[in-house]
């Protein structure tokens, strides 16, 4: 798999007229691109988690609106603004936790509409800038983050992470797995614990594949399997991502990260959100504000078997994401620098 250290989940083809997806629901076993044009199917690679991790979908989104522009048949620039809205709406409903989605659609329209005149094809190219704009800042984020978060560990420790919060999920590093990478570019060894992630096993498809690509050592374990590894001391801090933070520093990430921080406070171990600032959502003033997205049951009663697991109309429920109360955070790692409690005195300030 050493391939996937070349790609990037999210990109636009050489032309600029297409966008370019990794298929992360064909990983590890098949390295497929896919090149999109129609805003539908941007939306069902978003939705189908083709592409996923907050700051990629963020990217992807960017992207596609622009690839989506150069179909907008308009011979005005109001025509041309009210058809990239509709665009733009339809893309923000492909998920509902992750906040970078409608930030970096914000984002998107607020730069289009910067460029004054009528000229069309001028406010595509700004289009184009701003999405290539957001993709740079992001690595240059994760990095900033990385940074950080190296600060926080020492040669050799053990490291518990949950789904992927890595290079798949970001445009180069990630975040949670941020402070790994750089770690061991500079030559230092920690070792990885990776909870698989049920359902969707972000965790055993997509971490242990990022993390071995890159010659990190890996252990991956069921999700039910951290309460032993931490009881065994194997574990000096858990590092995990983030898909929107509330003014108070509840935080909502893949389903399971909240029962990892309460195990984490059990046994006294630090546990640290890694997040860009496009993921905190200040105008919700706590984790029960945050939507969380409820996916298809048969992702838990069918996806991974040849034959059913569960009893045929079993009911199911699926939340793709749970919120960590902000008092089982450690601190957050951002690009400009650790936040410790008292979070919402801190991100007021930081935000104001
Ligand atoms: O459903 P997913 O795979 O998109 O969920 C991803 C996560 O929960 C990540 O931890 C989060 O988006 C941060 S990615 C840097």
């Amino acid at each position: 798999m050493s391939d996937i250290l070349e790609l990037y989940p999210v990109s636009l083809d050489e032309d600029n007229q297409a966008l370019v997806i990794l298929d992360q629901t064909r990983l590890p076993n098949e390295t497929l691109l896919l090149s999109l044009r129609e805003p539908a199917e941007i939306r069902e690679a978003i939705a189908m988690l083709r592409v996923r991790g907050a700051p990629a979908i963020g990217i992807a989104a960017a992207m596609g609106l622009y690839v989506a522009s150069l179909r907008i048949k308009a011979d005005s620039r109001e025509a041309f603004f009210a058809e990239l809205a509709s665009i733009k709406a339809f893309l923000a409903g492909a998920r509902p936790t992750a906040v970078n989605l409608a930030w970096a659609l914000n984002r998107m329209e607020q730069a289009a509409k910067a460029v004054g005149g009528e000229s069309i094809p001028v406010i595509r190219q700004a289009l184009h800038d701003e999405a290539l704009r957001i993709q740079d800042e992001d690595a240059k984020v994760c990095r900033a983050i990385g940074e950080h978060g190296l600060t926080l560990i020492k040669d050799g420790d053990g490291i518990l992470t949950h789904c992927n919060a890595g290079q798949l999920a970001t445009s180069r590093y990630g975040t949670a797995l941020a402070p790994i990478h750089l770690g061991a570019e500079r030559g230092m060894n920690f070792h990885v614990f990776a909870d698989e992630t049920r359902p969707l096993l972000q965790g055993a498809r997509l971490t242990a594949c990022e993390l071995t690509a890159h010659g990190i050592r890996t252990t991956l374990i069921c999700d039910n399997m951290a309460s032993q590894v931490m009881k065994n001391g194997w574990i000096q801090a858990v590092f995990v991502g983030a898909d929107r933070i509330a003014a108070n520093g509840d935080t909502a990430n893949k389903i399971g990260t909240s029962g990892v921080a309460v195990l984490a406070k059990y046994y006294g171990i630090p546990f640290y959100v890694c997040a860009p600032l496009s993921t905190f959502d200040p105008s919700l003033n706590s984790g029960s504000q945050i939507p969380i997205e409820e996916r298809a049951p048969t992702e838990i009663t069918e996806l991974w078997y040849e034959k059913r697991m569960a009893p045929a109309g079993i009911d199911v429920y699926n939340p793709a994401f749970d919120v960590t109360d902000h008092t089982l955070i450690t601190a957050f790692v951002t690009e400009r620098g650790i936040i410790r409690p008292d979070f919402g005195k801190r991100m007021a300030s930081l935000f104001s």
